[in-house]
């Protein structure tokens, strides 16, 4: 195993298990997922999606990763030679390609803004003006390229390199800077006047807003924000010693990622409401809201500056997780060198990132595709980040309990003594609960 890398400590695992969830999933995809979703009730079934599929699939995808020491192709593989259950691992290496290329556009805007605020074009600006600056700035394509390409060259630059070199040595302390200026964007939300109305809007259930595609919303949510349903733990679980307990591991993943998350929401509802601002604007909510509190700040720009540089860190650890599943692939089944095969996948992903970078305007076909009449962005982070996770979620979950089985999955989860008192619910939710909910919710998208 020392030949494909290993973790440097059972630390180092969580950080870099956890910096794979938290990025603009917690920043940029929930506070939008939810405005557009209703707001309180939202957020609750989200949780419940959080404890009742994404915690236990976590557990799955770590125990089979760590049983096998593979990437997702060669684990199905190794556990059911000759069967097509590798295709799974497939489906992952694909989503996997294809979440980096919209995801990457996304943090080439956070490049942008952060540019933007230290060149004082974000100064003082009004809500209007926010939301007029960034139609623009989504409209202008070879800017969105460009940062698109910088954002690529930086992943697969650090995936090139391997496992434990890099960024978890600097995510120790850069993560918590960001939790601290999100802590403090949250009281100068709340006070704002009018804030009381995105609480309201943020912690009151409305059940007339329910619905099946909130479900389907909260369930694709849990799985993207938590980087599950494509090999991204499975991966990562393949670098890890027998010693580690998987369970308190995924516990930590889960709290955390929930945290920021949910600190997202109180950042940029309050805000919102107090601008009297519409909440379901779709993927450029964040930025249109974000520029608004900067200005009621002082020394915003700065703080702007630097809260854009670390969600572009943020989603750094986020990206070099997802590269890592495909490069994995080509390293184990084709035998290829780990830079060769970052780069590769890393040109794929800039060129399918293309179309989103050109979404927003730069490009009128990509802006509202026929038939559909969507933009692009926006389907590919329905059909790859929404649906594509949820199938490959449900289809390991199908694998580690009725394949693989759970007696096989349990005793690799409590190797070296760990105690795992929560076993039998764990059993209960992998085996029944995680493959009928989802297919229930899937299933449902079609009547
Ligand atoms: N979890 C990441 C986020 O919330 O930003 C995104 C992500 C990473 C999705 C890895 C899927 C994945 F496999």
């Amino acid at each position: 195993m020392s030949s494909r890398g290993n973790w440097g400590s059972r630390v180092g695992f969580i950080l870099a298990a956890a910096g794979s969830a938290v990025g603009l999933g917690n920043i940029w995809r929930f506070p939008y997922i939810t405005g557009k979703n209703g707001g309180a009730l939202f957020v609750l079934i989200y949780i419940g999606c959080v404890i009742v599929l994404g915690l236990p699939v976590m557990l799955a995808e770590f125990a089979l990763g760590r049983a096998t020491a593979k990437n997702p192709v060669g684990a199905f593989q190794a556990i059911r030679p000759g069967t097509k259950w590798h295709y799974t691992g497939f489906l992952g290496v694909l989503t996997g390609v294809m979440i980096l290329s919209f995801y990457s556009v996304i943090a080439g805007w956070t490049l942008g803004y952060c540019y933007k605020s230290l060149s004082g074009q974000l100064a003082a600006l009004g809500k209007g003006q926010a939301a007029a600056l960034f139609r623009s700035f989504i409209a202008s394509p070879w800017q969105l390229i460009l940062l698109l390409g910088i954002f690529m060259v930086l992943t697969v630059h650090i995936v090139a390199k391997g496992v434990s070199a890099g960024l978890e040595k600097y995510s120790k302390i850069l993560m918590p800077a960001l939790f601290l200026i999100m802590l403090l964007l949250m009281v100068r939300s709340l006070t704002l006047p009018g804030a009381e109305k995105g609480l309201l809007f943020y912690l009151k259930p409305d059940f007339a807003k329910i619905n099946g595609r909130v479900f389907l919303e909260a369930m694709g949510q849990a799985f993207f924000s938590l980087s599950l349903g494509l090999g991204t733990m499975l991966t990562y679980g393949s670098y890890l010693g027998k010693k580690e307990n998987l369970v308190s591991s995924a516990a930590w993943v889960a709290v955390l990622d929930t945290s920021v998350a949910i600190l997202a929401g109180f950042i940029i509802f309050p805000a919102l409401f107090s601008q009297n601002m519409a909440p379901d604007q779709g993927p450029g909510l964040v930025f249109a809201i974000l520029p608004v509190i900067f200005a009621h700040m002082p020394g915003g720009m700065g703080f702007a500056a630097l809260f854009f540089l670390l969600l572009a860190v943020a989603a750094l650890t986020s990206t070099i997780s997802i590269l890592e599943v495909p490069v994995a692939f080509l390293i184990d089944e084709k035998k290829w060198p780990r830079r060769r095969a970052a780069w590769l996948m890393g040109a794929l992903a800039f060129a399918f990132g293309i179309p989103s970078a050109l979404s927003g305007g730069g490009m009128k076909f990509f802006s509202r595709l026929p038939v559909v009449h969507v933009d692009f962005l926006s389907l590919w982070d329905k059909v790859w980040g929404n649906v594509a996770l949820s199938v490959g979620s449900l289809l390991i979950a199908i694998f580690v309990a009725h394949v693989w089985k759970t007696a096989n999955a349990l005793a690799e989860i409590t190797a070296g003594g760990v105690s795992f008192r929560l076993a039998r619910l764990w059993v209960m939710a992998i085996k029944y609960v995680c493959p009928l909910l989802i297919l229930v919710v899937l299933v449902s998208q079609f009547f």
